[in-house]
């Protein structure tokens, strides 16, 4: 480590127990965190076998292999069941996120539309406008804590229903998170009965009221698909562009049950994943005063005391670093589960038909044969000049090859826009006690929420007052 590293913010990390554990403490482990089950070796080696049942399971670090399985050998490499019994019932198993093959590509392609880089930066605008409205309710209760984990899942959340549904829709925010985080909270017990094989209908804690409130959600959806049959938009959006498509195999648009479970995909994965991906942010910028400081000032430089423009976005170069580096550490979307769907060849090893073959993207990005230091913040490593110096396996917050994230554009343009404008008018502080423990629940969150203390800043920004 050179005296430029020592001066970086690292993260203590904590999630990692190598004590060897009996099958019960295991199988309690899974339920809690699956991170904290993960061995050593996959931030170490660059495949690692784990003996299970008949098959082994295999985890891939090696960027060559991950790119392999994600995009060169994708069709061979289907996603896992797992994903499928854990997100189904909240989102049906064939949705955009959940369907495969054909089923799959036509909403694929029926879901573009909005994403298209013209209209994503006609979103900036919206991006601030709801960072201004958190701005607001932080300011106003400047110097106390705040649980900045559900204070970004509901700035994102505004986003998403301005932008996806042109803001027509209103939603109870609270009890739609609420909602969310009970179905995720479960997700543990479906993860270890499909690692053991139980059956789905086996019941659980919590199991009932998760279900209950999966139901809730694909109702809301329901009724704001009625209300759009009932009153269409000029201006199409998302969910237009879902109604209107039809598969060209069979000539059919979507059920009403499918546009509910694609709404509902596009809710839960687009804003949950980016809010994670600010708390992060904040939290490692709360630590690291020379990074936030030029933050401060590249904002100054490139945005100025306006509102954040879509002009702006390709000069917040360092923001952009910062928020990449923030999901390196923790990528808000831990793991990507494959099956291999036939006997195949993946480098040189044989993958035998059925073999579970998991990319543990937590484990890649700060694995110790890809990365210097690789526990430090360090925004400096996606610095235009550095950033193409690794192997594009090396690092996949959005995944890889035709699965990619649909809304990764999106996603980092709204992150960077939210980020400036909190960040200009607002000081995150960490709380000197709190060591926030990553846990897996589909998406990486901090055990507990991120409790921190918001200040206002003292400079004021003009056309949030009007001076
Ligand atoms: C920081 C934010 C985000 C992260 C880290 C993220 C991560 C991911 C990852 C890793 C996948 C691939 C999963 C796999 O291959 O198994 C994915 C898929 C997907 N994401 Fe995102 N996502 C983010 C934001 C968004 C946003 C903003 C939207 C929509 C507005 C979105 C919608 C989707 C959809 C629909 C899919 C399924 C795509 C398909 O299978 O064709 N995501 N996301």
């Amino acid at each position: 480590m050179t005296a430029a590293d020592s001066a970086l913010f690292t993260p203590e990390v904590l999630v990692h127990p190598q004590d060897p554990l009996g099958f019960i403490a295991f199988l309690r482990r899974l339920i809690d965190n699956p991170l904290a089950t993960w061995p050593q070796a996959v931030f170490e080696e660059k495949v690692h076998r784990v003996p299970f049942g008949k098959r082994d399971l295999l985890f891939v670090m090696d960027p060559p292999l991950v790119d392999e399985v994600l995009v060169a050998k994708a069709a061979s490499f289907p996603k896992a069941p797992i994903i499928r019994r854990t997100i189904g019932p909240a989102v049906g198993n064939d949705s955009i996120f959940t369907a495969e093959g054909a089923a799959w590509r036509w909403q694929r392609r029926a879901a573009s539309p909005p994403f298209r880089h013209g209209t994503l930066l006609s979103f900036v605008p919206t991006f601030g406008a709801s960072a201004d409205a958190t701005i607001e309710r932080l300011g106003a209760v400047s110097g106390a804590t705040v649980d900045m984990a559900e204070a970004m899942m509901e700035t994102t959340f505004d986003v998403i229903v301005e932008t996806m549904l042109s803001g027509r829709t209103r939603f109870d925010t609270r009890r739609f998170g609420e909602e969310i985080s009970r179905y995720f909270d479960t997700v543990g017990w479906i993860a270890a009965y499909t690692t053991l094989k139980l059956p789905e209908w086996l019941p659980y804690p919590g199991r009932r009221r998760a279900m209950a409130g999966n139901r809730f959600l694909r109702q809301e959806m329901a009724r704001v698909i009625a209300e759009r049959r009932a009153e269409p938009l000029a201006e199409p959006d998302l969910l237009d562009a879902l109604i209107a498509a039809t598969d060209p195999e069979t000539g059919r648009a979507m059920t009403d049950a499918e546009l509910a479970d694609n709404l509902l995909t596009f809710v839960v994965a687009g804003h949950e994943t980016t809010a994670l991906a600010l708390t992060w942010a904040l939290w490692l910028i709360g630590n690291a005063p020379a990074v936030e400081a030029r933050l401060v000032e590249e904002v100054a430089t490139v945005v100025g005391e306006g509102p954040v423009e879509a002009s702006h976005i390709d000069g917040l170069v360092y923001a952009k670093q910062v928020i990449q580096e923030a999901m390196r550490l923790y990528p808000p979307a831990p793991i990507i589960p494959r099956i291999a769907a036939e006997d195949v060849m993946l480098g040189d090893m044989h993958i035998s038909k059925g073999t579970p073959v998991y990319i543990p993207v937590y484990a890649v990005h700060r694995h110790k044969l890809i990365w210097d230091n690789p526990a430090a913040f360090d925004p400096d490593r996606f610095a235009p000049d550095k950033a193409r110096q690794f192997h594009r396996g090396a690092y996949l917050p959005f995944g890889a090859g035709p699965r990619i994230c649909i809304g990764a554009a999106f996603a980092q343009i709204e992150a960077v826009a939210i980020l400036v404008t909190l960040i200009r008018r607002l000081r995150f502080v960490p709380l000197p006690d709190h060591r926030p423990m990553p846990t897996t629940r589909l998406t990486l969150r901090p055990a507990g929420g991120m409790p921190m203390r918001v200040e206002l800043r003292q400079t004021r920004i003009s056309h949030q007052t009007g001076t």
